[in-house]
């Protein structure tokens, strides 16, 4: 399975300190952010990666990673996203990478105590359709930060609802999905969100809508660094204390 970790957009949720600098390059803990989304891609065993990222600080990436072998990454290429289009739209720019074969996408803002092998491992297993992993959370007003799906009385999800007003479930979709390589065509059918974004919501919804969409739930902590400056230190004081893809 191929891994694309996304890195793009405009981290305005962090400003000020997104003005000189992309936000997976902010630290975490001891590390430049988006070091820890590699290690959870290398650390389960996905080593052909592409980097998408955009704006002022790309060269920066190329500095800090170089050809990615000192991360134990295999082969590192690199995207660019000519303007923060949304999540789906920083994807499609990996379909010549794909190159056919099933895609592990990671948003690199997020952070995961536990590996994420047991979803890879699943996804290699049946790598149809789509997979994405849920994490448990309590907070509604949390909830509303996130994608949250609608899960029926089979366990099944029934939509997946962005940054919804009345959470249907106490679980958000993490960043983490698994696609099969028909995921470049639907990413064509989509129409600019409300805030003029390709959604990485909709692609998910499209395979909710055909039956493909399967999930795990996540163990452990799960963070998103770049939701706010309170969830960056959030993720920042977990990491320090108890570290992150432990096995
Ligand atoms: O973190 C989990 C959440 O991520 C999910 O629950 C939501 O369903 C999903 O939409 C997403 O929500 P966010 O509001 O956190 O997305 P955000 O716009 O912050 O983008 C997340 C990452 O995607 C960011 O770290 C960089 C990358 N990105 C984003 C945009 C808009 C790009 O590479 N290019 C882009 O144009």
């Amino acid at each position: 399975m191929k891994g694309v970790l996304l890195a793009g957009g405009t981290g305005s949720r962090l400003y000020p300190l997104t003005r000189i600098t992309n936000k997976h390059l902010l630290p975490i803990y001891d590390r430049p952010m988006v070091e820890w989304a590699i290690e959870a891609l290398v650390s389960a065993s996905i080593t052909d990666l592409m980097l998408v990222t955009g704006g002022t600080h790309a060269g920066e990436f190329l500095r800090l990673l170089g050809n990615g072998h000192e991360f134990g990454i295999d082969r590192l290429s690199y995207g660019y996203q000519d303007r923060p289009g949304g999540i789906a739209e920083a994807l499609g720019l990996a379909e010549r990478f794909a190159d056919g074969e099933p895609t592990l996408v990671m948003l690199a803002d997020n952070v995961v105590e536990r590996t994420i092998k047991p979803m890879v491992d699943a996804f290699t297993a049946e790598p149809t359709g789509a997979r994405i992993l849920l994490t448990p959370v309590e907070e509604p007003a949390h909830l509303r930060h996130l994608g949250v799906p609608e899960i029926d009385d089979a366990g099944r999800v029934v939509r997946i609802l962005e940054k919804p007003e009345d959470p249907p479930s106490s679980y958000g979709v993490t960043g983490i999905y698994c696609y099969s390589p028909d995921v470049f065509d639907i990413i064509k059918t989509l129409e600019p969100s409300g805030r003029g974004e390709l959604e990485i919501t909709d692609v998910n919804n499209h395979y909710v809508g055909e039956g493909r969409m399967r999930y795990d739930v996540l163990e452990g902590f799960w963070g998103d660094a770049g939701e706010s400056i309170d969830a960056y230190y959030t993720v920042n004081d977990f990491v320090r204390a108890y570290g992150a893809n432990k096995a």
